[in-house]
């Protein structure tokens, strides 16, 4: 059981416990106290290995009035009466689980608010012909996420030497393994239509797509904690199937086109990416206050930023004919161009 946000103490064995059988043998600073187990079974020597690192005080009410607990609620009773329950204020702050839980609701509650109900996403969901999503928009999709996945590293890197927690630094690391090179996907899609990487070299970003990049490196350097909870919600945490490829196939666009972009679809999805977040919060102990209620601030750029990328795609290559937005550079001044699908 979590410590609740109301717990003001936890308990813990005030002594070390020599034995746990024939009978719970306690050293305390000058005494032996033996508490008899008529009974014992796994509860008993779970709730002992439980005390010694500490027990919350609503899970400590919950065994003293559960009559399922009977063996570890006399166990209890024995210990508090030889006095041997040391009461103490738990750190300030929440699991990681608990936060994370919260900040979920949060960014769940502002999806279904802005990004769920943008252009881009409401036409995906509604699409039945080519009428309805220009083809530009489907290759300006795959070249927006290109340029993100290609700078994946300005982001996922600052955090895969997080020193803080070992776990959550190996679960980092063996993420990043399986991510990186995913814009090497995408690229086998662009060159179907003529796009190479020396085009997408020459390249500019939709400055909404950079936004996003930009905001993710800036909080994997100076805020790992908060970066930590954008990556289940970046790669799909409640999604089954990819509502842009099933748009994409429905209105009838070249599958051979979109083999590498469902590839790289399939990769999230089988590799469980979409909970990376969940487990890192789940190995995070405490949280403290102030840390959560940055973090939930932060939601709210963060929601802004991922609708804006997807926005920021419709508006362009839907009103665009060009798809590359090409940096030329000329002895006079450096400027953004344009370049046509082959
Ligand atoms: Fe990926
Ligand atoms: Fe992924």
């Amino acid at each position: 059981m979590e410590a609740k946000a109301f717990d003001k103490y936890e308990y813990r064995l005030a002594g070390e416990c020599l034995s746990f059988t024939p009978s719970v043998l306690i050293q305390t600073t000058d005494n032996e106290i033996e508490i008899n187990v008529l009974q014992r079974n796994s509860e008993a020597d779970e709730l002992i290995r439980r005390l010694i690192h500490g027990i919350s005080e609503s899970e400590i009410i919950q065994i003293e009035t559960d009559r399922r607990k009977d063996v570890a609620s006399k166990i209890l009773i024995a210990l508090k009466d030889n006095g041997l329950l040391r009461k103490h204020a738990p750190p300030k702050g929440r699991s990681g689980k608990e936060v994370l839980l919260e900040i979920e609701d949060l960014s769940n509650k502002l999806l279904y608010k802005t990004l769920y109900k943008n252009i881009f996403w409401e036409k995906c969901s509604k699409a039945k012909t080519q009428d309805d999503i220009p083809l530009n928009v489907i290759y300006g999709m795959i070249i927006e996420n290109y340029h993100f996945l290609h700078r994946e590293s300005y982001f996922d890197a600052p955090v895969l030497s997080y020193v803080s927690n070992t776990e959550v630094r190996l679960a980092m690391n063996e993420f990043y393994a399986e991510e990186y090179g995913h814009d090497e996907l995408l690229l086998k899609s662009l060159e179907k239509v003529g796009i190479s990487r020396e085009d997408l070299a020459q390249t500019a970003p939709l400055t909404e797509t950079m936004a996003l990049c930009n905001a993710l490196a800036y909080w994997a350097h100076n805020d790992p904690l908060f970066f930590f909870t954008t990556l289940g919600i970046l790669e799909g945490k409640d999604i089954k199937q990819d509502s842009f490829l099933d748009a994409a196939y429905r209105i009838g666009v070249s599958p051979d086109l979109l083999s590498p972009v469902k590839a790289h679809s399939d990769i999230n999805l089988n590799g469980k990416h979409g909970t990376l977040t969940r487990k890192i919060f789940s190995k995070i102990p405490i949280i403290t206050e102030k840390d959560f209620q940055r973090m939930k601030a932060q939601t709210h750029l963060f929601i802004e930023l991922y609708d804006q990328f997807y926005s920021g795609i419709w508006k362009f290559y839907a009103n665009s004919h060009s798809l590359l937005r090409q940096i030329k550079l000329s002895s006079e001044r450096d400027r953004i161009g344009s370049h046509n699908c082959k």
